[in-house]
């Protein structure tokens, strides 16, 4: 269950600016729900209600051949060929609960001597399988990394073997990387023409570190297909992802510079770099768009809290105040020192929506627009609800600022420096 809660922010987002936005709201919603506009970008709006009994099959064959084989899948890939898969198995796993179950590990992440060396080293006393993604099937990080680790595997395992300890998860048709594990002979999973990275979590992107982590994939797609019809039932002006979008964008045209998304929970944090990554690489364009950050609180308000109650206001919060409840209940036990009585047999749960409410307190009146959304249920479910629900904020608010919210044409200009540097 997701719920918006705008309240904190009324004094810049009025009733006002949604009735002079409305016009806008309508045209860019209508643009979304154009499935020839922007087509190729546009798979995932009915990804979780298309029919996948074929792909699952597909997945859950290979998770369990790796299950059986390894106890260890490096999964390889950057970017939105990377940060969801993490995001989901650190929410949907979280710390201190994976004793004794199959290990995914990420890699070419990033071009790292020392990670990647540490991680060749950690995994010869284990048995190994191999994951890599790329849409495009020429990216130089997971490219580098993965021909590294195949290596690594041809040599400790026999060319054969090694192949059947490999899955490459790229365009069904084209690229180097289909090419490459065509003559192979690799197992292989698609990622459909129509989804760009970042939108492809849902995808065997995200499904097949979930499968293969023991993670029930589907409650993650049912989530995103509730949240679906969530938000076709609604009148656009009480669509909590459009309401939120919206939001953003007076703030943005305001002035304010920079959105955080805060999460109070660790296991939540991940997600908070996948939707830096769908915003920052979406909206991040034509010199315009809100830089996407991210808190991590209480932690944070020891660190950056100083500087958002403070300093300049140029900040937007986001609250994603996801309460997960599969923990049992944990209070703080009797026998403080005196002054901290009113602590005694609170449970830890009340402290931390106590805290919510009096850091957005805090920091909206400080001069800092605060937005909550209220995130309630199992962690598959609502890991899914959540996604679905920023694409649409993410997409939608791409038409309001009139930007191409599928492209990242910024990404090139690093790479063909590297590239030009590198045939040197
Ligand atoms: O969202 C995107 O499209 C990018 O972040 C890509 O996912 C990232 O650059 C990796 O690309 P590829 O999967 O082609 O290796």
């Amino acid at each position: 269950m997701i719920q918006l809660h705008l309240e904190k922010v009324r004094k810049w987002f009025t009733e006002e600016h949604e009735k002079r936005l409305a016009p806008l709201a309508e045209f860019a919603y209508g643009e979304l729900q154009n499935r020839d506009r922007d087509a190729f970008g546009k798979g995932w709006m009915s990804w979780p209600v298309d029919h996948h009994e074929s792909l699952y099959a597909d997945i859950d064959k290979i998770a369990s051949d790796f299950r059986a084989k390894s106890n260890v899948t490096v999964v390889i890939g950057i970017g939105g060929s990377y940060l969801g898969a993490r995001s989901v198995l650190s929410m949907v796993q979280p710390e201190f609960t994976r004793e004794g179950k199959h290990e995914v590990i990420f890699a070419g992440q990033q071009l790292s001597p020392t990670y990647h060396a540490h991680l060749l080293k950690y995994l010869d006393s284990r048995e190994v399988t191999l994951v890599v993604v790329s849409k495009s099937g020429t990216t130089l990080e997971p490219s580098a990394v993965f021909h590294t680790f195949r290596d690594y595997l041809e040599k400790r395992y026999g060319e054969a073997e090694a192949s059947a300890r490999i899955c490459a998860i790229t365009d069904a048709q084209k690229g180097s990387l289909r090419a490459y594990a065509d003559e192979k002979k690799y197992a292989t999973l698609p990622i459909p023409d129509d989804i760009g990275g970042r939108y492809s979590v849902l995808s065997a992107v995200g499904l097949l570190p979930m499968a293969l982590a023991g993670v029930d994939y589907r409650k993650v797609m049912q989530g995103a297909a509730n949240m679906r019809d969530q938000l076709a039932k609604v009148a656009i002006t009480a669509n909590p992802a459009v309401q939120y979008a919206l939001a953003r964008h007076v703030l943005y045209q305001q002035g304010f510079v920079a959105e955080a998304l805060v999460t109070y929970e660790p296991r939540v944090a991940d997600f908070a770099g996948w939707w830096q990554q769908l915003f920052g690489e979406s909206q991040g364009k034509d010199g315009i768009g809100l830089y996407p950050t991210m808190l991590q609180y209480t932690t944070d308000l020891h660190s950056m809290g100083q500087y958002v109650q403070d300093s300049r206001k140029v900040l937007v919060e986001t609250v994603l105040d996801a309460f997960i409840d599969d923990a049992p209940e944990l209070k703080v036990p009797v026998g403080l020192d005196e002054k901290n009585r009113y602590l005694e047999n609170v449970s830890f749960h009340k402290l931390q929506e106590v805290a919510v409410e009096s850091v957005m307190i805090a920091h909206s009146e400080a001069g800092v627009p605060n937005i909550r959304i209220e995130a309630r249920g199992d962690a598959e479910s609502l890991y899914g609800e959540l996604v679905y629900f920023f694409e649409v904020a993410c997409a939608f608010g791409g038409y309001l600022l009139g930007i191409n919210a599928f492209d990242q044409p910024g990404v090139e200009a690093y790479k063909s420096e590297m590239r030009a540097r590198l045939q040197k």
